[in-house]
């Protein structure tokens, strides 16, 4: 029996293994596969321009064929892919420049391009397109597929040519994917990347042959996002496995020295005598689990110094304010500004929250009707999926929206913008679309939300207040004409023509005097709507008749 289970023992490759588990790539349903697909690819443009300091321009196309079939063409002006990496870098699961690092980035694993590839490849078994030049007088390109058995990648066709072309161009075809232009799909998703990405240009052609462009809103490049150290108290166990399995240090001492923030010589002193038992010379590659559990464990006693904040690059507050109004032209809108926050003791966090009211802001839905919508954000990219059990969604719900004057989250053109930004985001699974609920990411994103709506409670409350008025001066006018014939026959002088020109005035004076401005400050000096009271003034006239 044993030699029989051995002779069926086999090794599987990363590749392999994401082909049988691909939902844990994004890739479960038609709708959500195609959404995943523009993000990894968008996703890689934008990262890719970020660091290298170009200006996005990127163009998404999405094309039905007659076989059924989906294409996908996705095309930008970043670096482009030196030559000699170009089929690794796409075609190779667990390779890129980001893998390992420290850093606020959209990708991080290696698994987007290459992931993409391996889908298209599964669903039409055809090989992935693609073109790439980095501006140095050469373009590469090449049909590329990946063996699964080895996740190697197998380029064909390849060809060079003398060209300036700088960026990547790519295109693969799919199948169990559907186009659809609701809440999750790639159109929703490239606008709200718009919205996170003031700095970039995006076209999006639809099957139909529709384009969209999402104009940039500022040419501000995004400042480039800086590798950090991790700060002991922000690693769990396993990260600590893995990073020590990786390190080239000779010694467990100079490996945390070398490899996490704020590690001085004093703290492996410190470690030595809090732990006596786990050697400091041990080479890191033979860290057991066991002991780097107790490490981590004897890293929350000591006390260290809060980790740096430096690293964290959130969309800015007038560069959210310009996105918001380029996209949603709202009638009003406010931006929180927060400082950074640690969460778990050692991860800095910074969390961005905007709202906008009226214009184009809020969800619409299929019976036409607008409701209040919640726009999530991880460093930028836009979480369409998961919401349930996702941070940002437990904090806004559980708001009193009454208090902000809105009365019903549910059914008010309101957008709520937030945007968690982080070097380590704790997604809930490997779908990356909900950040976990953990009490301290709630709190921050809570008192975020709260700020701008504190705004904007002063608006709408002067918005009800001016409701109000105009509603009264109504009322008032439906009498002047009246009131202007009966008042010489009462008082036995004046004309009437002139009594109503007067009475014209006076409540015209009164009601244009409180401007929006004075009944901001009033909302803001008391809470909630208060009564109007009875007032003295020009106004008494007419109300004495
Ligand atoms: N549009 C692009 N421009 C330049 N480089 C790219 C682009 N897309 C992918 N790459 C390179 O390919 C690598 C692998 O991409 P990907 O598989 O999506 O993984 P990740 O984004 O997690 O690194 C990236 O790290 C990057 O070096
Ligand atoms: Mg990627």
């Amino acid at each position: 029996m044993a030699d029989e289970m051995a002779s069926q023992f086999r090794e599987h490759s990363i590749a392999e293994f994401f082909k049988k588990n691909r939902q844990m790539l994004g890739f479960s349903g038609k709708i959500r596969s195609l959404t995943t697909l523009v993000h990894e690819y968008a996703t890689n443009s934008l990262d890719a321009c970020e660091e290298a300091g170009i200006l996005p321009d990127i163009e998404v196309q999405i094309e039905q064929l007659d076989n059924g079939h989906i294409r996908i063409t996705v095309e930008d002006n970043g670096p482009g892919i030196p030559k000699k990496l170009a089929g690794k870098a796409l075609g190779q699961m667990l390779a890129g420049t980001k893998f390992h690092r420290y850093m606020q980035q959209r990708g991080q694993q290696g698994i987007g391009a290459s992931g993409a590839g391996m889908f298209a490849q599964i669903t039409t078994g055809r090989p992935v397109k693609f073109r790439t030049g980095t501006g140095d007088g050469k373009a590469f390109s090449a049909d590329l597929k990946i063996d699964f058995k080895t996740n190697k990648p197998l380029l064909e066709e390849e060809e060079e040519k003398d060209s300036a072309y700088r960026g990547l161009w790519i295109q693969a075809e799919f199948a169990e994917v559907k186009y659809d232009k609701g809440e999750y799909s790639p159109f929703e998703y490239l606008k709200r990347t718009a919205l996170a990405n003031p700095h970039a240009q995006i076209l999006f052609i639809e099957p139909t042959g529709e384009r969209t462009l999402f104009p940039r809103a500022s040419d501000l490049i995004p400042e480039k996002p800086v590798e950090i150290q991790p700060h002991p108290l922000g690693i769990t166990t396993s990260d600590l496995v893995e990073f020590a399995h990786a390190s080239k240090e000779r010694k467990l001492s100079s490996f945390f020295v070398n490899t996490f923030s704020r590690f001085s010589q004093g703290k492996v002193q410190e470690l030595k005598e809090a732990l006596p038992e786990v050697s400091m010379d041990m080479p890191p590659d033979e860290l057991q689990w066991e002991d780097a559990e107790k490490l981590v464990n004897a890293f929350k006693k000591l006390r260290w110094i809060s980790p740096e904040m430096d690293a964290l690059r959130p969309v800015g507050p007038e560069q959210v304010a310009k996105a918001l109004k380029n996209i949603y032209n709202p009638e009003f809108m406010a931006v929180a500004e927060r400082k950074p926050k640690v969460f778990r003791g050692g991860i800095p966090f910074m969390v961005e929250a905007a709202v906008a009211y009226g214009g184009n802001a809020g969800r619409r839905k299929a019976d036409g009707s607008v409701g209040g919508d919640i726009l999530r954000f991880a460093n930028r990219v836009p979480l369409l999926f998961d919401a349930g059990g996702c941070a940002i969604i437990d904090a806004v719900k559980g708001m009193d929206w009454r208090r902000y004057d809105i009365r019903d989250f549910e059914k008010e053109p309101v957008s709520v913008f937030v945007n968690f930004v982080s070097v380590h985001v704790p997604y809930t699974g490997a779908g990356k679309q909900a950040i976990a609920d953990e009490e301290e990411i709630v709190e921050e994103i809570r008192l975020a939300v709260m700020d701008a709506c504190r705004d904007m409670q002063r608006y709408l409350h002067g918005k009800v207040r001016e409701a109000g008025r105009e509603a009264k001066k109504k009322a008032i006018l439906k009498y002047v004409t009246q009131l202007a014939q009966d008042l010489p026959l009462l008082a036995g002088k004046g004309k009437p023509k002139e009594i109503e020109k007067k009475l014209l005035q006076m409540i015209e004076n009164k009601y244009s005097q409180l401007t929006l401005d004075e009944a901001e400050e009033e909302a803001a000096n008391g809470n909630g709507v208060k009564e109007e009271k009875p007032e003295t003034g020009n106004g008494d006239e007419a109300k004495e008749e």
